[in-house]
């Protein structure tokens, strides 16, 4: 496969890019009428991409796959919190016949429409408290089918607590035990501070028997004295395991004082753990307590990432008790985050896709291997109907394709408006 006449997003010029064997095989500067390579065992087709920009894929760092596409199942969520997101899902298990070929069809549903929007890398949380472990075996078996094609995390998330449920640790040790990737976590959400910080305990004693990452809903809540966020860190600093730990929605740090705060930022720079922030769907669920001034919801998204700090955006929910609509495109994710963190300075604009790219791969610590384009590494990229962050922003430019391991894996035509004057 050839693209040829390509921007690459970070480099100046154009490029002509090969691959082959699902690697990237040669990115040179581009010449009108050069052969990129030699054709001898490449696949014969080629792409004039016409200036356009080529990039690494984006990455999906925080969905449920397992509650996709249930909106409105038994009802919707009428007052829009979390907390009716919760009992609403509960009553989706409880009420609903759970298979796991229902599952498997409804996440693939959403994968499908994450590929037509560039997504190959996907980490997903998954109901451990769904004590039938249906979504969990769903999930298991969908990773393994959709390799090569889309790449699945999969993280135990004790949506009901761990601590606060008899069999909690059981649930979590089961679920490790069928081949989940990540430990997660709900610290703010059981019963007592002491559960809280029990259950941060337990955690990271799992992740390290499974050697695995750690990825946990934290002070995912307008309470501004949810403080679990400062245990997590604390804890992965203390066992070195920063960089494998992800601290999912804080959305109470929006809620923090500024003195607080900056004192924080300190411990977590230490850290070294990275962030989630999943913008629609905290501005969808916070802050419905306030009357006004009402607050935004979101963790301090600009100010981490300006302090150097690993942020990345995902959907959280596709049509699902928590969050009614969503079609997979995190374009409008980010579209939705820059306006609500303030990031549309022109320095923030120009690199606002990495919120949704390379800072997803970081987040999923992905191998250098399988992220970037350059010579050797696995041929996975996007090819997006614009030139630059900006415009691709400004104009939610469609992935024209998008590539993994060197197959297609989406595919579609630019589309011009007729427009009469
Ligand atoms: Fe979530």
């Amino acid at each position: 496969m050839r693209i040829k006449n390509c921007r690459i997003r970070g480099r100046e010029g154009l490029y002509d890019v090969a691959c082959a064997d699902g690697k990237f095989t040669e990115i040179v500067q581009h010449k009108e009428d050069s052969k990129v390579a030699d054709d001898e065992g490449l696949n014969a087709e080629e792409f004039d991409a016409k200036g356009r920009m080529m990039m690494p894929p984006f990455v999906e760092p925080h969905i449920h796959l397992d509650c996709v596409l249930t909106a409105g199942i038994p009802h919707y969520n009428m007052s829009g919190t979390l907390f009716e997101g919760i009992s609403t899902w509960d009553e989706y298990k409880t009420t609903q016949p759970l298979a796991v070929s229902e599952i498997k069809e409804r996440a693939r549903a959403a994968l499908r429409l994450m590929a037509e929007h560039g997504v190959q890398f996907v980490r997903t949380h998954v109901d451990v408290t769904e004590t039938s472990f249906k979504g969990v075996c769903a999930l298991e078996e969908l990773k393994e089918e959709m390799k090569g094609i889309i790449e699945i995390q999969t993280i135990a998330f004790p949506q009901n607590g761990i601590i606060s449920l008899k069999n909690g640790r059981e649930l979590m040790i089961r679920a490790m035990d069928m081949g989940m990737d990540c430990v997660g976590g709900i610290p703010h959400y059981e019963y007592t501070r002491e559960y809280g910080l029990e259950s941060i305990k337990f955690i990271f004693d799992l992740a390290e028997k499974y050697d695995a990452c750690v990825d946990v809903h934290c002070d995912e809540i307008d309470d501004g004295q949810s403080r679990f966020l400062e245990v997590l860190a604390t804890t992965a600093w203390e066992r070195g395991w920063g960089e494998r730990t992800v601290a999912a929605h804080t959305c109470a740090m929006g809620s923090y004082n500024d003195a607080y705060c900056s004192k924080l930022f300190r411990l977590l720079k230490d850290s070294g753990i990275r962030f989630n922030s999943c913008p629609p769907a905290s501005t969808h669920l916070q802050g419905r307590i306030d009357t006004f001034p009402k607050r935004r919801g979101l963790t301090r998204i600009k100010e981490l990432t300006h302090a150097g700090m690993n942020v990345a955006l995902g959907q959280d929910s596709i049509s699902d008790p928590w969050y009614p609509l969503g079609v997979g495109n995190l374009l409008r994710v980010l579209e939705m985050g820059v306006h609500v963190a303030q990031m549309t300075g022109y320095e923030d604009l120009s690199h606002c896709l990495d919120l949704i790219s390379t800072n997803g791969a970081r987040n999923l610590c992905l191998k250098d291997s399988e992220y970037g384009i350059e010579t050797g590494k696995d041929a996975n990229f996007i090819l997006l109907d614009g030139k630059d962050d900006l415009e691709v922003l400004r104009f939610q430019s469609p992935v024209l394709l998008s590539v993994h391991n060197g197959k297609i894996i989406s595919r579609k035509e630019p589309v011009r408006a007729e427009v009469s004057f």
